[in-house]
């Protein structure tokens, strides 16, 4: 158990704890050599799952460069103490949740300020073929200005992040990713995470930023995921109306209706381009055209049908009974008065 004053690899001086998380514990340290406060963020080296995890992540950071995503300075482990480590700079303030509990939503600008660095972060990772799949209010830490104003944002915690040499994806019991964000399509056993699944959860970011709350209320995970997965999100009201309308795009159900790229939705959403394009009113109505097509099919046979039917009627056909060819009198003959009588 390591406290305050404890010094990790002879060049940490652990000086503040700042949050202890699922997998990991975050401290402020003073890097002896640089001279300066810098982020620690530790787990123990018997657990091999979490220091392959927290390694993992040390490599993913390392390979993406983009502003608005944390760096990382340096990993390792550290036998007298027992711990792996990763070094981030240390960044100053709070998460959005820390934000959402203490002051309450962001204002629009605020919102839209937000949204585009998280996003520019996830399109970095994302061009180089890693998913995210942990965006959350505790996973982005935000950028103020001395009056308090939010100016932007850094993404952080690549710890569950995925990417095609991962191991396969296994849904059963277990989806990775917090509860309310992850993306309905998930749910589906072997389903991968993609860039419009990390889309969708920031689009329940951007939505729980401007309204203090989620789309989907409810007490137990598989409630509110159940939800996610039958009902249309309730219209974000606070949001105004590029920005809500740019949500509801990148929280379809169906991730084809999504847009693009994340950057594509934080575009939109700044009113940088049209949230509604071409591509997605065809592919929202592929479905009705299909339906339509198939009406269509229907209507043609109907009426070839009728046409048939209304040329034979033209035609005079004679049904003999078997009487007849008996050699009694006909008993019917179809298309002229009844005889015999
Ligand atoms: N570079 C940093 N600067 C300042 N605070 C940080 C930094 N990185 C993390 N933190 C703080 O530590 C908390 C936990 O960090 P992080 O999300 O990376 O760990 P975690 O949730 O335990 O991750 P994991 O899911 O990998 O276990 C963050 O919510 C944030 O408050
Ligand atoms: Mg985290």
């Amino acid at each position: 158990m390591l406290s305050v004053g404890d010094v990790v690899d002879a060049t940490f001086e652990l000086r503040e704890r700042l949050a202890r998380g699922g997998m990991s514990v975050v401290w402020r340290a003073y890097h002896r050599g640089l001279r300066r406060d810098v982020a620690l963020k530790l787990t123990p080296v018997q657990d091999a799952v979490r220091v392959e995890r927290l390694l993992r992540e040390a490599n993913r950071l390392s390979r993406v460069r983009a502003p608005s995503l944390v760096e990382v300075l340096h990993a390792g482990h550290d036998p007298v103490h027992g711990v792996a480590f990763l070094v981030m700079p240390l960044l100053l303030g709070e998460t959005l949740a820390e934000r959402l509990r203490s002051e309450g939503p962001l204002s629009r600008d605020e919102l839209v300020a937000m949204l585009l660095d998280v996003a520019a972060a996830l399109e970095a990772l994302h061009e180089v073929g890693i998913v995210h799949r942990d965006v959350s209010a505790g996973n982005v830490l935000l950028k103020k200005s001395e009056a308090g104003r939010v100016l932007g944002a850094t993404l952080i915690d690549l710890g569950i992040s995925w990417e095609a040499t991962s191991a396969p994806v296994t849904t059963t019991g277990h989806i990775p990713g917090t509860w309310g964000y992850i993306a309905p399509e998930l749910a589906r056993e072997g389903a991968k995470p993609t860039p419009r699944s990390d889309q969708y959860a920031l689009a329940v970011l951007a939505y729980e930023a401007a309204e203090g709350a989620r789309p989907f209320a409810g007490e137990l995970p598989e409630v509110v995921f159940a939800r996610q997965a039958s009902q249309t999100p309730k219209p974000c009201h606070a949001c105004g109306k590029p920005v809500g309308a740019a949500i509801e795009r990148a929280m379809e159900r169906d991730p084809e209706l999504r847009f693009d790229s994340v950057l594509d939705f934080a575009s939109a959403a700044a009113g940088l381009r049209r949230t509604v394009d071409l591509q997605y009113v065809w592919r929202s109505y592929r479905e009705v055209a299909k339906t339509l097509g198939a009406l269509g099919g229907l209507l043609g046979a109907v009426l070839l049908f009728i046409w048939i039917v209304s040329s034979l009627e033209g035609v005079p056909t004679k049904a003999v009974s078997t009487s007849a060819l008996d050699g009694g009198a006909p008993a019917r003959v179809d298309g002229g008065p009844p005889q015999g009588r």
